[in-house]
């Protein structure tokens, strides 16, 4: 098993391996579309020559990165994969001198294992305000915030108009 960034022609596989999880509320799902607009966010976990894993970065700024969409076939899980693929997402947030990678999930204990720490959803602002406040479960959110390395002391995206309205209601 290796890791290697994604490149489009992978797009449609890693929309196969993230749709698997996303009917069941595991991962957001994402669109063909998102995935093809964002695989350079994506390193891909290969096996004899086929893409059997796959995980995202997203960088919103030196201050916080966000580990997203991380999966591996269910036949290859237990393996060593999915560890694989969160160890090359942290080289690539290293690169870049991210100090924060935040995470959302439902497997708090897998992520222990690499190094996370659990979080309140208020002490990361950006992800609340780029992805929370659109979410339908904003107020029964069953994901639970981790992060890796030191909390982000400000945020960079704007509080959007209407989150305000929906925190009020
Ligand atoms: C979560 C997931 C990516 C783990 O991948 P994997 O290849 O099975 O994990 P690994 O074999 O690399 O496991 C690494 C370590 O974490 C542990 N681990 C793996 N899954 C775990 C889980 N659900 N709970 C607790 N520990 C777990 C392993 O025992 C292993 O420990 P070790 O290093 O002491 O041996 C995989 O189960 C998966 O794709 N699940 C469905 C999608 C999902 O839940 N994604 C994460 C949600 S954000």
């Amino acid at each position: 098993m290796r890791t290697r960034d994604a490149i489009l022609p992978d797009a449609e596989r890693i929309h196969e391996l993230i749709s698997a999880y996303s009917g069941d509320g595991t991962l957001l799902p994402r669109t063909f579309a998102e995935i093809c607009e964002n695989v350079r966010d994506f390193v891909v976990l290969e096996h004899r020559g086929s893409i059997i894993g796959c995980g995202a970065l997203h960088l919103y700024g030196q201050h916080l990165a966000e580990i997203r969409s991380i999966t591996v076939d269910p036949v290859y899980q237990k393996s060593g994969g999915g560890k694989r693929v969160v160890e090359a997402l942290l080289e690539e947030s290293e690169k870049h001198s991210v100090s924060c990678i935040c995470l959302f999930t439902r497997k708090p204990e897998f992520f222990a294992h690499l190094g996370f720490s659990l979080a309140q959803r208020e002490d990361l602002p950006d992800k609340i305000h780029k992805d929370c406040w659109v979410c339908p479960r904003l107020h029964c959110c069953d994901e639970v915030a981790m992060v890796r390395g030191e909390l982000p002391r400000f945020a960079i995206l704007p509080e959007p108009a209407s989150f305000l309205v929906k925190l009020e209601v």
